[in-house]
């Protein structure tokens, strides 16, 4: 078609001067694969009149669609309400997924059935039991003996519907079976909806700690329906709040700004809401993952709040959620920003404000406190020689690393 469309053409740099069009045409096509495959859609002009093309390019807009820019391996993330069937077995068909193994737990089970239900495509079902405690390799077990008993191909697809535990052990599954076949993600809580789903981090705990063995595996789509929200759990839904609010401290004013503004309609549940504070925290982590795919610079910046956030999690026995230890986590590293003169100390407050505003817990001098926190900190998974890289938060959207001694910070918390 090129070939034709530019023949008797003069003036183009890249033709004139070659008798080989067609070759020089398929080279800069195969170089722009990359550039090309991370558009958001494609539309299809041969069949369209202007006016059908105008009004196709505005619903685009209006869609406000999301991807993740990773080259050939570019994908989707939808963002809706009430759009999981039909979503789902869009992107299935898309995929010509040979067979679909959907992996869910105990508590998801109608996302899992809705997400295959509008598909003629073959689905395994796999419901695995809930919780931190099952994230283990006998849980990845389960999923490849029901592919293998199944005898997928590997034009197999997996399917995650759950949160972040479901979402790590089938990305993991997916990694790994018959060496690497697809994957989607339809997230199910907070937590996996704004962090968890998008990435390519899969993996599982071991006795020695979490997540300390896994893959890197992108998927090919996610699709996130805040209708799912309704059933999280109240505690659940707060403690995936946290992340939101790391990830907008991370971006910047504007984002901390619109979580102020929304933090009623938040813990009412306000759909329109939700989907604002989705939509912000995912454009965030699709930035630093497509600048950062396997941390080795600034993906490490999510990181916020973690390092003491982990150890106060690890120190109440795990009485305390994710979220919840990250908000106490956030407090603490606001107060070390401050004595590192990287925060002021009004930022501190409003960090504290919003989050407890939230339904956070902020009380860090009492998670200090704690006999373990210290020695939980000093076997911190990213520590080396006694020392962390510290990610030191200043005001919002400004962030650095720090190499800190352990011993320094918790005595930089403890002011
Ligand atoms: N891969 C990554 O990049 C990444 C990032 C952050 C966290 N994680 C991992 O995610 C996990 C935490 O995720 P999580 O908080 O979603 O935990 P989770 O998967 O255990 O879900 C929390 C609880 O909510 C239930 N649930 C989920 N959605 C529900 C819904 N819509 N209705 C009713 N119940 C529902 C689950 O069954 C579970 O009991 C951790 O293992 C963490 O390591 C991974
Ligand atoms: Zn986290």
């Amino acid at each position: 078609v090129l070939v034709q469309r530019f023949s008797g053409d003069t003036g183009r740099p890249l033709l004139d001067g070659t008798n080989d069009r067609a070759g020089v045409l398929d080279r800069i096509v195969q170089a722009r694969a990359d550039a090309y495959a991370e558009c958001h859609a494609t539309l299809d002009t041969s069949v369209m009149t202007q006016a059908q093309l105008l009004a196709a390019i505005d619903a685009l807009v209006k869609a406000r669609p999301l991807a993740m820019p990773l080259g050939t391996r570019t994908y989707p993330i939808h963002v809706g309400r009430g759009t999981l069937a039909e979503r789902s077995a869009r992107e299935l068909d898309r995929l010509h997924a040979s067979s679909v193994v959907v992996v869910s737990d105990e508590n998801v089970r109608t996302y899992a059935r809705a997400a295959t239900e509008r598909s003629k495509r073959r689905a395994i079902d796999v419901t695995l039991t809930p919780g931190e405690a099952n994230k283990t390799l006998a849980a990845v077990e389960t999923i490849w003996n029901a592919a293998l008993d199944a005898r997928v191909d590997r034009g197999a697809l997996v399917l995650a519907v759950g949160g972040g535990v479901v979402g790590d052990l089938a990305g993991f599954a997916a990694a790994t079976l018959l060496r690497g076949v697809a994957f989607g993600q339809i997230p199910t809580s907070l937590l996996a909806m704004v962090d968890a789903s998008v990435g390519g981090k899969t993996g599982f705990d071991r006795a020695q700690g979490k997540n300390l063995v896994g893959a890197f595996h992108q998927p090919s789509f996610v699709i996130v329906d805040l209708d799912a929200l309704a059933t999280l759990p109240e505690r659940e839904l707060v403690s995936g709040l946290a992340e939101v609010v790391k990830s907008a401290w991370l971006t910047g004013e504007e984002d901390v700004r619109a979580l102020e503004v929304d933090a009623s309609a938040l813990r009412a549940r306000d759909g329109a809401a939700l989907e604002r504070a989705v939509r912000r925290s995912i454009a965030t982590k699709i930035a630093i993952v497509a600048e950062d795919e396997h941390e080795l610079g600034v993906r490490a910046h999510l990181n916020l709040g973690h390092t003491l956030g982990h150890a106060f999690e690890a120190a109440s026995g795990y009485a305390r959620t994710h979220g919840e230890s990250v908000a106490l986590g956030l407090v603490a590293a606001m107060r070390i920003g401050v004595a590192l003169g990287d925060a002021r100390a009004e930022d501190r407050d409003r960090m504290a404000r919003l989050l407890a505003t939230l339904g956070l817990p902020v009380d860090v001098d009492g998670a200090l406190a704690e006999t373990r926190v210290a020695s939980f900190l000093a076997s911190d998974k990213k520590r080396v020689d006694g020392t962390v890289r510290f990610v030191v938060p200043g005001r919002p959207g400004a962030v650095r690393m720090e190499k800190l001694e352990t011993a320094r910070i918790m005595a930089l918390a403890r002011v």
